[in-house]
């Protein structure tokens, strides 16, 4: 197969970026779209020019550090497949491929294809865990989980933390994320006793990030490589209001333009800083 890949290259942040079209010859259609760049990278390097920075790690659609938009859409064209696992058998030979970094003011660029998704990091560790006292491991049936609660949490757990959602919503909401990474938790058992907290405390992350707020447009699903289903927007919806009911002594509301949808409130738990 012979492919013409149209890529954004940016040296940095603040350099301009533009287009730059490579033809790649002898491509073989058992190989990923990562390969293919390799491929591309092989024949820069050779060139003397700089390879195309892309991330990757397992290749497999497990570990979430590929994506990259393929003519538009995030992961391109196949569903529920990362661009580590699309094959270049599904274009077809001549084919033009335009690829471009995620763009989300919440993920700024690194260089050509890799943006900084740090702040999907600082909404984990904002709520993302539940706490355990010390000791012995707990017996693994101590704790009864029912069959649709542990279903239920592992395919909210299948999340990859891509990014991919985020590249596909129009307003650049993280909604589809963050609700996957609080439900997988608080549907379980062992992670109901920080439900309300971590609610307040990862919704407000969100929105200190700079994502945008969700329309229920439905892109986010459409192109997420594990199927992650809209239900987790609206758990996480009626987690955060009924924390901030709950919570409602302890918070502090900060509204902001983007955040349609919520009030941005954040709980204080720690005094500010000079008292
Ligand atoms: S919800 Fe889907 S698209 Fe979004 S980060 Fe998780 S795996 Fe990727
Ligand atoms: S490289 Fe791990 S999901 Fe693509």
């Amino acid at each position: 197969m012979r492919i013409k890949l149209k890529i954004w290259r940016q040296k940095s942040r603040n350099a301009s970026g533009r287009f730059v079209s490579y033809p790649v010859e002898n491509v073989n259609p058992d190989m990923s779209m990562l390969e293919c760049l390799d491929v591309l990278n092989e024949q820069l390097i050779q060139q003397g020019e700089d390879p195309v920075a892309f991330e990757h790690d397992c290749r497999e659609g497990i570990c979430g550090s590929c994506g990259f938009m393929v003519n538009g859409v995030a992961h391109g064209p196949l569903p529920a497949t990362t661009v580590c696992q699309l094959t270049m058998r599904h274009f077809n030979d001549g084919n033009e491929l335009v690829l471009e970094p995620w763009r989300a003011r919440a993920f700024p660029l690194i260089k050509d294809l890799v943006v900084d998704r740090r702040s999907f990091d600082r909404i984990i560790a904002a709520g993302g865990y539940i706490s355990v006292s010390t000791g012995s491991a707990p017996d693994g049936n101590a704790i009864p989980v029912p069959k649709e609660a542990a279903d239920r949490a592992m395919d909210a757990a299948a999340c990859i933390g891509c990014g991919a959602c985020v590249a596909a919503c129009p307003n650049a909401s993280a909604a589809l994320f963050t609700g996957a990474k609080m439900t997988h938790l608080g549907i379980l058992p062992q992670g109901k006793p920080e439900r309300d907290v971590r609610a307040i405390r990862m919704v407000a992350q969100m929105n200190e990030e700079g994502f945008g707020g969700c329309t229920n447009i439905g892109e986010c699903t459409g192109v997420c490589p594990k199927e992650i289903p809209l239900e987790v927007i609206a758990a996480m919806n009626r987690d955060y209001f009924r924390a901030s009911w709950r919570e409602r002594d302890n918070v502090v509301t900060t509204i902001r333009p983007f955040t349609e949808w919520s009030t941005g409130s954040k709980l204080q738990v720690d005094p500010p800083s000079g008292r």
